[in-house]
């Protein structure tokens, strides 16, 4: 099935060969569509004013709650903020939850694997309040090096990633999430790659707090989620102050609001909001099991293509086992910057850098990789072409 066809960049340049859907994806139209009927027909401030169009637009901005609840498999659409993106999500769960609950010489635990968006927040609540922060080490698959004795009383605190933006893999978070709980430690899982590759159940996977972006996911930029723990959430300051996140204000003090509105200060991205609802019930409609599929089956083709070629290296895990459609590799003598810009010459868009992962290129000794990161509306033929151009760069540098 062509699904190239629901997302109108493709019909308006018809060459694009798009592999850089971890650094966000394209849009359907229906997302598109929404946008403009939000802003045709909506458009008003939320949570404030009593006139019938506040009314409708908060109604719509309250649904897309309920469907990110939904979602992710929460019954109570209140343990969902609503953020810029995950950034702002872990940054609000370290300063809020880490200036109030975590003490000097307390143990911040995360991975060599993680974002910066991952690190830094972690790192600038060292500065604040001295904790120590560590990191578990990663095997060549990508997943993370652990055993229950590196969580220790110390350990307040573990912030993983639930799928790596370098490395693809999927590391098995549920022994260090149960490790965790059993010295009485909190987690957060960065599920901004994971989101939407693979169903979440925060039940199930008993995560204390998980953060996502939506343009990762199909829609629009400018709009994260952060889910929390309700009684987490609730003993939390407020992150930011302002409008809507207070119930009184007085000259010396304030009441601060109920959750989620005590981390919702002044007015939000109102039509992202509004919008992210049509992406998740775009990706609804297709469905996981065959969005995985189509997913599944295209990594392994890259895989085995690039394996193909002698000079290059992949990085990272080199089978479907427990990893989704992002996929890092070196060439011989090429910096990952040179791939990239071939390929762009040919219309084709991977990324190269750190990826925002400096920790784990330093620890692997690595300046940088090239990263192609397949989405569901990805073919074949995209890959054949991407290896082609490859195929020509090692030609041209060598
Ligand atoms: N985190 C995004 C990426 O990995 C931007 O490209």
């Amino acid at each position: 099935m062509d699904f190239k066809k629901d997302f109108p960049i493709f019909q308006h340049r018809p060459q694009l060969i798009y592999l850089d859907n971890a650094a966000t994806s394209q849009k359907p139209l229906v997302v598109l569509d929404a946008e403009k009927d939000y802003y045709e027909r909506l458009n008003s401030n939320i949570h404030r004013s009593a006139h019938f169009l506040a009314e409708e637009a908060t109604i719509a901005y309250e649904e897309t709650r309920q469907t990110v609840a939904d979602f992710i498999g929460t019954e109570k659409k209140h343990e969902i903020v609503f953020t810029r993106n995950a950034t702002e999500g872990i940054n609000l769960v370290a300063r809020s939850y880490g200036d109030a609950c975590l003490q000097e010489s307390d143990e911040v635990l995360l991975s060599k694997m993680e974002h910066h968006s991952n690190i830094v927040p972690w790192l600038q609540l060292k500065e604040r309040k001295g904790v120590n922060v560590r990191y578990l080490d990663i095997d060549e698959n990508g997943q993370f090096v652990f055993d229950s004795s590196q969580i220790t009383s110390k350990t307040k605190f573990v912030s993983l990633t639930g799928m790596s933006n370098i490395l693809g893999s999927i590391p098995d978070l549920k022994p260090i999430i149960a490790a965790a709980h059993a010295k009485g430690a909190k987690i957060l899982i960065d599920a901004c790659q994971l989101a939407v590759h693979s169903p979440i159940n925060v039940q199930e996977l008993d995560a204390d707090f998980l953060v996502f972006s939506a343009h990762k996911m199909y829609g629009p930029t400018g709009v994260g989620v952060l889910y929390g723990k309700e009684e987490l959430l609730k003993k939390m300051p407020p992150f930011l102050g302002g409008g809507e996140m207070i119930q009184e204000v007085f000259e010396d003090r304030f009441t601060p609001n109920d959750i989620p509105q005590k981390f919702e200060a002044g007015t939000p991205n109102i039509s992202g909001v509004v919008t992210f609802k049509a992406a998740i019930d775009y990706i609804g409609k297709i469905g996981f099991d065959k969005i995985r599929s189509i997913e599944q089956e295209l990594t392994e083709y890259t895989l085995n293509k690039l394996s193909a070629l002698p000079y290059l290296k992949l990085i990272g895990p080199k089978t479907t086992d427990n990893r989704s459609s992002v996929i890092s590799f070196a060439m011989e003598g090429i910096h990952p910057h040179d791939i990239a810009e071939g390929l762009s010459q040919k219309n084709i868009c991977i990324r190269a850098g750190h990826h925002c992962g400096q920790i784990l290129m330093d620890t692997w000794g690595l300046p940088a990789t090239a990263r192609i990161s397949l989405a569901f509306y990805n073919t074949k033929d995209d890959i054949e072409q991407a290896v082609h151009a490859l195929e020509e760069v090692y030609k041209y540098f060598h």
